[in-house]
């Protein structure tokens, strides 16, 4: 079954084409990243905005790369929540007028579902039930995957996402936008242990995560090294922040996977291209038995191929929508 997937809820537009779930044809990404830099952040007029100059183009040079006709796509797919609302309105529009133009089926698909999927098209052999750690730029959860269709949340941030935090640390250092890939890259050769950063624990809910205490953490440090002139090691408070931030993640999704006997451990989002996160979630699934699966890096962010994935399974399910469907900001994904 070809999919034509379309993903647009923050400020990646991208088209992609997807067979059967697990075969990658093309992706069409375009990054708005450098639109949003000198705000510091992404502007949602402007992301909306974006979205609807590239995506019919993205559309026609997917079909175009993957050397396929228009007639053999078989169904569209779209993320169409959670994400900025303007944002996700005009692919979930855009995707519509496909599926009703070609006559086929149209799928709606939950963001972060997408994100988990993504790993199905980089390891073949993985397949629900197992745990998964969710770790965007707007969302945090902890989820058990019980089958492709069927989600359970077992933890989730309580205030701030992981991406956020991150966000936040590089603007405070006047690292820009978007900001993980740039701590991360500033994290090295950096001690860890230098600067002392609150790693929250949320009585009686240990599988709920917090981050704001972290964030706030880090900016009034920051702001009293300003005040006070002294100078920050920056690469040791970049690599002191992302243990604070692995510290909450790992450990966490660890303990759930083995409280619901998942032998298998997967993380998602882009917060999983962190080089540090990586190598922790490795080092503690060897130490705990656990298969672990993260998707390769160009499959961490938000892309096309992903809701591909995740929209043949939505598919398999009889998860199909009409012309009415709508946008949604968020969305439970249970
Ligand atoms: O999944 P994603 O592309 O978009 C959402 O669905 O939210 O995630 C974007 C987030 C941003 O907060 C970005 O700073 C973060 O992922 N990110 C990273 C890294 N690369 C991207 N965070 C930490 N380390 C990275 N290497």
């Amino acid at each position: 079954m070809l999919i034509m997937s379309v993903e647009s809820t923050c400020d990646e537009t991208a088209v992609a084409l997807v067979r059967d779930g697990r075969e990658l044809i093309t992706d069409q990404i375009f990054s708005q990243a450098d639109l949003h830099a000198i705000y510091g952040g992404v502007v949602p007029e402007i992301a909306s905005r974006g979205h609807i100059e590239v995506i019919s183009q993205l559309a026609t040079r997917a079909v175009e790369t993957a050397g396929v006709h228009k007639s053999e796509i078989d169904a569209v797919a779209v993320s169409y929540a959670p994400g900025l609302i303007g944002a996700v309105l005009v692919g979930v529009n855009f995707a519509k007028s496909a599926a009703a133009a070609l006559g086929v089926p149209l799928i709606p698909v939950h963001h972060i579902r997408a994100h988990i999927a993504a790993n199905y098209l980089a390891y073949p052999e993985l397949e629900p039930p197992f745990m998964c750690m969710a770790v965007s730029g707007g969302n945090t959860l902890l989820v058990h995957v019980k089958a492709y269709t069927e989600m359970e949340i077992v933890g989730r941030t309580r205030d701030d996402a992981a991406g956020e935090c991150f966000d936040k640390t590089a603007r405070v250092l006047g690292l820009g936008y978007p900001g993980g890939a740039k701590v991360d890259a500033r994290s090295r050769g950096g001690n860890d242990m230098k600067y002392d950063l609150p790693v929250s624990e949320l009585a009686g809910l240990p599988y709920d995560m917090s981050f704001s205490g972290l964030k706030t953490a880090v900016i009034n440090l920051v702001h009293n090294a300003q005040q006070k002139g002294e100078e920050l090691d920056v690469p040791s408070l970049c690599a002191s922040f992302q243990r604070a931030v692995s510290l909450a993640l790992v450990p966490r999704a660890v303990a759930a996977a083995r409280e619901r006997d998942c032998d298998r451990l997967v993380v998602a989002g882009g917060v999983a291209a962190n080089s540090r996160i990586r190598g922790d979630f490795e080092s503690a699934a060897r130490e705990n038995g656990l298969t672990l699966f993260v998707p390769p890096l160009k499959l961490c962010g938000d892309n096309g191929a992903m809701v591909g994935a995740q929209g043949y399974y939505e598919y398999m399910a009889g998860n199909t929508a009409g012309s009415g469907l709508n946008a949604y900001a968020s969305m439970d994904i249970s």
